[in-house]
């Protein structure tokens, strides 16, 4: 394929219409499937399921045999938004363009649309393990992924978000909450990927390093634009974390010297792919198009 933008954009169109799918037709209580087709579907950048998909298209394995990976990512990153956009979390109106989920469907269905995305997402994995010879990958594979989203990553990170707010913390206390809340998913899309194409030990510990560089500058990005960009390119509201007291990178450290550290990791990120040689060549321009993005 001749470019990055190409491959992406293809890859993306695969991934919307396999999520489309997991919709059609509704099930019952309409109501509910309508709230998580809503989330899904409104748009979103994919960059999660792209990481899947890239990681283990650069080691050989098809991306058919990895899209309901994939595709289980994306679902629990929906949830941790939606749950995010919560008024008692972020009270957040706008999210992809539009209203967010509780602000059209109400919090309670907000809330189960959530629960009903995480589940759906091991739903998948299951479903992953019942052909031909994924099984034995499985368990690895719900290990990594209830870790990255559970207590220990996502979840936990989010509450130290929660407990940080209005708070002055240590660039060592910011990074671990950054790490959790987004890295731990981040990195758990990339390694899912490789634990599907059968990546070596030695691969894996490279992708694991590029994976938690670029899932943390992926968050310095997000709060520089929480202070620089636009909602119609975010498509959700600027300058929201200063009004709700959140500790940010740009916050503690300024805004030049938050981009300088985004960018140090993404070349640390870089780093850690050289052993991967060709393999690693679709992720290198991945985090290229993560880290320096306006939306
Ligand atoms: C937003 O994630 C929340 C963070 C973890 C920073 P994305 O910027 O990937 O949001 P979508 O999926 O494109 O909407
Ligand atoms: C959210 O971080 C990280 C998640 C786990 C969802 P933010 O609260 O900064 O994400 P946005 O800016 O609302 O997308
Ligand atoms: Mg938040
Ligand atoms: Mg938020
Ligand atoms: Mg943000």
């Amino acid at each position: 394929m001749n470019s990055i933008k190409e491959y992406l954009s293809k890859r993306k169109e695969i991934v919307d219409r396999a999520l489309e799918k997991l919709f059609i037709p509704p099930g019952s209580p309409e109501v509910i499937y309508r709230a998580m087709a809503y989330s899904v579907m409104a748009g979103g950048k994919r960059l999660r399921p792209l990481l899947t998909l890239a990681t283990a298209e650069g080691l050989g394995t098809p991306v058919e045999e990895v899209l309901p990976l994939a595709c289980a990512l994306e679902l629990i990153h929906t949830y941790s938004l939606i749950h995010d956009d919560l008024p008692a979390m972020d009270n957040a109106p706008l999210r992809r363009g539009k209203s967010t989920c509780h602000r059209v469907f109400g919090e309670a269905i907000a809330i189960l649309a959530g629960d009903a995305l995480l589940t759906m997402a091991f739903e998948l994995v299951a479903e992953y393990g019942l052909k031909g010879e994924n099984l034995r990958k499985v368990p690895a594979i719900i290990a990594r992924l209830a870790s990255a989203a559970g207590v220990q990553g996502m979840v936990g990170g989010q509450v130290l978000d929660l407990l940080a707010e209005g708070k002055s913390i240590t660039l060592a206390e910011l990074e671990q909450m950054h790490l959790r809340k987004t890295g731990a998913l981040i990195e758990a899309a990339v390694i899912c990927g490789a634990l599907a194409a059968g990546s070596s030990p030695g691969q894996l510990a490279a992708l694991g390093g590029y994976a938690s560089r670029l899932g943390l500058a992926f968050q310095i990005v997000d709060d520089l634009l929480d202070r620089e960009g636009s909602a119609e390119e975010m498509g959700k509201l600027p300058n929201t974390d200063e009004a709700h007291l959140k500790s940010t990178y740009p916050g503690l450290m300024g805004l030049e010297p938050a981009r300088e550290e985004a960018g140090r990791l993404y070349q640390r990120a870089l780093a850690c792919l050289e052993p991967l040689g060709k393999s690693g060549r679709l992720l290198q321009q991945l985090a290229g198009y993560l880290v320096f993005r306006t939306g």
